[in-house]
């Protein structure tokens, strides 16, 4: 039996729905605050699966520990965490206490039941600007606000935990830009409010929602000024967990891997190639540099190739399409 956390969220329901077509047992937790119930009956319906969900916040230590007495967990895949950037900086307690420690109360309860294998949501956020391009894992690390020095400081508190006790088994996955929905348009990223990303902001653009994105900067030294990314579809990158499950399940450390595809885009080929594959235009205007942003960054893979034997397999077509899918058919997102 795995545990989920934050399973209702995007990254978690695709995750959730690879996990049981691979064949696993899964246990699920999800406060909902950035979520809804629905993701948790859509991952059932396609996988044709049930599966035990509390609706528990992980810093309820009472209410997660009875998920642990009830269920005989084997690992841990620990996705639950507020990741807003702007509203870190508003909020910056609020996500320093939900995410850390909730990561503490997780592990915390990993001990004492003696479950020691864990794989982590981090970000590619933790890397700042970066010095050179495609970015290792072993380059330096340097979040530059509140919701990526949560990760950061998670991330050396796993690494902490580890020299502490040497039976823990640990893998950190650092996402890049994760985009897409499942093929079946029934799961997907459902933001509230004004969608602070990219491509969310660019589908409800096409479907007529809001009226025309902001570029934020045309001035980078880029091959077209604007901001390069490495978008990753989210099914490949729930692909990418099951991998580092694997090595979890089967090797004591800690590891840290990239998930990205290794290839960057601009915002104007998003645009270009969002359009040319759902025959949407999507109006966009010029507009300020974003403060915090990153001229371009994009993942060196080859480490997840060499020692999870993963690669991205989905185009940036795909990811559009897909996006464009779960777009069409939840115009309300889950409601
Ligand atoms: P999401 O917000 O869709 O999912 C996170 C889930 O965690 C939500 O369903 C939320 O309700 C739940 N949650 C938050 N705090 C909780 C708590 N205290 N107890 C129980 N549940 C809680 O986000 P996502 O895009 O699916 O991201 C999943 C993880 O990956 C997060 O940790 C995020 O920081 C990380 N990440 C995401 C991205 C991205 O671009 N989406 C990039 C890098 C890393
Ligand atoms: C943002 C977060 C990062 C987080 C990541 C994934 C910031 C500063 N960084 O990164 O910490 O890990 O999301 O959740 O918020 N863009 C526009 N117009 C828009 C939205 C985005 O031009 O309306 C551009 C951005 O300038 C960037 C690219 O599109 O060049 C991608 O932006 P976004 O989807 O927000 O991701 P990141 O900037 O990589």
């Amino acid at each position: 039996m795995i545990l989920v956390t934050g399973a209702a969220g995007f990254i978690g329901s695709h995750a959730c729905v690879e996990l049981l077509n691979a064949g696993y047992e899964i246990v699920t937790v999800d406060n909902l605050s950035n979520s809804k119930r629905e993701a948790i009956n859509r991952v059932k319906q396609i996988t044709k699966r049930d599966f035990l969900f509390y609706p528990i916040d992980l810093l309820d230590k009472e209410a997660l520990e009875k998920v642990f007495i009830e269920n005989k967990i084997k690992a841990v895949i620990h996705f639950a965490g507020l990741k807003a950037v702007g509203e870190s900086t508003e909020k910056p307690l609020m996500y320093y206490y939900n995410n850390i420690v909730g990561t503490i109360i997780l592990c915390e309860l990993m001990t004492k039941y003696k479950i020691k294998r864990i794989v982590f949501s981090s970000s590619a956020t933790v890397y700042g600007m970066p010095d050179q391009v495609p970015i290792s894992e072993n380059s330096p690390l340097r979040a530059m606000n509140p919701y990526g020095r949560t990760k950061l400081m998670i991330e050396e508190i796993l690494r902490d935990l580890y020299l502490s006790d040497k039976s823990w088994s640990i893998s950190i996955l650092r996402y890049f830009n994760p985009v897409g929905a499942h093929p079946s348009g029934t799961i997907g990223e459902d933001p509230n409010g004004i969608p602070s990303n990219l491509m969310p902001f660019i589908t409800q653009v096409a479907i007529g929602k809001l009226n025309q994105l902001k570029v934020f900067g045309n001035d980078y030294e880029t091959i077209d000024g604007t901001g390069i990314r490495d978008y990753i579809h989210v099914v490949d990158l729930a692909k990418g967990h099951l991998k580092a499950l694997e090595v979890v399940m089967n090797t004591f450390g800690v590891k840290v891997f990239n998930l990205g595809t290794g290839s960057g885009y601009s915002v104007l080929q998003i645009i270009e190639t969002f359009e040319k594959v759902t025959k949407k235009s999507v109006p966009y205007q010029i507009v300020e540099r974003r403060q915090g942003d990153v001229a371009a960054i994009y993942a060196d893979t080859n480490k997840a190739k060499d020692e999870l034997g993963w690669v991205a397999t989905k185009g940036l077509e795909e990811m559009c399409i897909d996006s464009w899918r779960w777009q069409v058919n939840n115009p309300k997102g889950y409601i």
